[in-house]
């Protein structure tokens, strides 16, 4: 019960498109990853079973399969999605399965039960331990620890390197890894180039050689997964973008991801765990965590029209009440305004909302 549990969402991608921007995906940085790589390798999305990243000597390049397939990273080829062992933002990772587990990517070594082609419960793998899809169970490893603002999680570089390749590392230039096949899934293995002078470990030649600027040139000190948020205001707390009850505080520079007991949020103006019911989270944070209703309210200071529809595996659909109308969570339904001023003060969710909208700054809608 002390394992720290790493709960979160997956929903929509926000990385950065720009040239230049590095390619990130929650801890995940792929651009990272291809610069330790050989060029032309081809590394998995933890985002979308569909989309893989071919990488090039300017950085990685998106592509994807065509609809009805899956990447799988392991062969380095689109499959029939029915032939691929991933969960990627599949809105039910139970979906044809039957009295067996599957993961839980949104937590590091979390795990579904699935019954009849639903999730009949779910559970997260001891301290120290992480779920393997091909053995369906439980087995010794860390996942990384870090988290991620970006709502998904990646807990282990074999989960996106194909097996059996040589890679480095961009926190020392004498590193390298490869993720080997055993009986109990990948597991990666790590060493360091020490033969006489050749200390560093060379991509492109795949072999110990000497140091020079161009071998090394993927080492930045960050790490290849896991990078933490750095902050500077010590003691600063900020709620999570996407994890209604994690926020972080930062301490000695970088955010430490802290999490609120069962049933509460961190709300934001009082910054401390509060009761889910009463707490104002961060908007736009998913309030299916800890919901016992199917709809619930979104974070929505305006007018607390909108809500969400939340499935059986707590990942939530957004919807809009008609005009003149309110989301009401204990009615489970859409209520009129004239009960809004009354609902407000007992449910934090739509704190400052009000018949006619409750701040005057234009917002945009559509993204959650
Ligand atoms: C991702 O990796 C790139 C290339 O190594 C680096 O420039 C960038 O700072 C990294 N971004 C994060 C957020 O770690
Ligand atoms: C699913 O598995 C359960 C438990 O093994 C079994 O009782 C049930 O008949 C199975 N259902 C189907 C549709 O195969
Ligand atoms: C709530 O406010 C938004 C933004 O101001 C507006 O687009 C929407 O129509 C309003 N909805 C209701 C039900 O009043
Ligand atoms: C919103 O209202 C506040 C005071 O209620 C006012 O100071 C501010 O200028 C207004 N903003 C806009 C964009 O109208």
């Amino acid at each position: 019960m002390t394992g720290k549990l790493l709960l979160a969402t997956i929903l929509c991608l926000m990385g950065g498109q720009a040239l230049g921007d590095a390619i990130l995906e929650g801890n995940y940085n792929v651009t990272a990853v291809c610069t330790a790589v050989r060029v032309g390798t081809q590394l998995g999305s933890i985002e979308s079973c569909q989309t893989y990243y071919v990488c090039q000597s300017t950085g990685p390049v998106q592509s994807s399969c065509q609809s009805g397939f899956s990447y799988d990273y392991k062969r380095g080829s689109c499959y029939p999605s029915s032939e691929v062992d991933c969960f990627w933002g599949v809105e039910n990772p139970c979906a044809g399965k039957n009295n067996t587990w599957v993961p839980n990517t949104a937590v590091c070594g979390g795990y579904f039960y699935c019954l009849e082609g639903k999730s009949a419960g779910s559970g997260n793998c001891p301290m120290n331990q992480k779920f393997d899809t091909t053995t369906k169970a439980c087995v010794y490893g860390s996942c990384s620890n870090t988290q991620s603002t970006d709502g998904v999680v990646l807990g282990s570089l074999c989960d996106v390197v194909p097996p059996g390749q040589y890679f480095g590392d961009t926190e020392s230039c004498s590193i390298w890894h490869y993720c080997e096949s055993t009986s109990t899934g990948l597991v990666l293995q790590s060493g360091k180039c020490s033969t006489n002078e050749q200390t560093a470990y060379s991509v492109l030649a795949n072999q110990c050689t000497y140091e020079s600027a161009s071998v090394c040139s993927r080492v930045t000190k960050v790490p290849l997964i896991g990078g933490a948020v750095s902050c500077s205001s010590n003691g600063a707390k900020t709620g999570d973008s996407k994890v209604c009850g994690t926020y972080y505080v930062c301490t000695n520079g970088q955010n430490v991801a802290t999490y609120c007991p069962s049933g509460y949020y961190y709300d934001v103006d009082s910054e401390n765990c509060v009761t889910r019911q009463s707490a104002t989270p961060v908007e736009g944070c998913n309030r299916c965590q800890y919901a016992t209703t199917m709809f619930v309210n979104a974070v929505d200071s305006d007018n607390c029209s909108t809500y969400y529809y939340c499935n059986s595996q707590g990942q939530a659909t957004l919807n809009t009440c008609p005009a003149d109308t309110f989301f009401d969570e204990s009615r489970q339904g859409c209520k009129s305004d004239n009960d809004l001023s009354t609902y407000v003060p007992l449910n934090g969710a739509c704190k400052g909302a009000s018949v006619d909208g409750g701040d005057n700054e234009s917002t945009t809608e559509g993204t959650v």
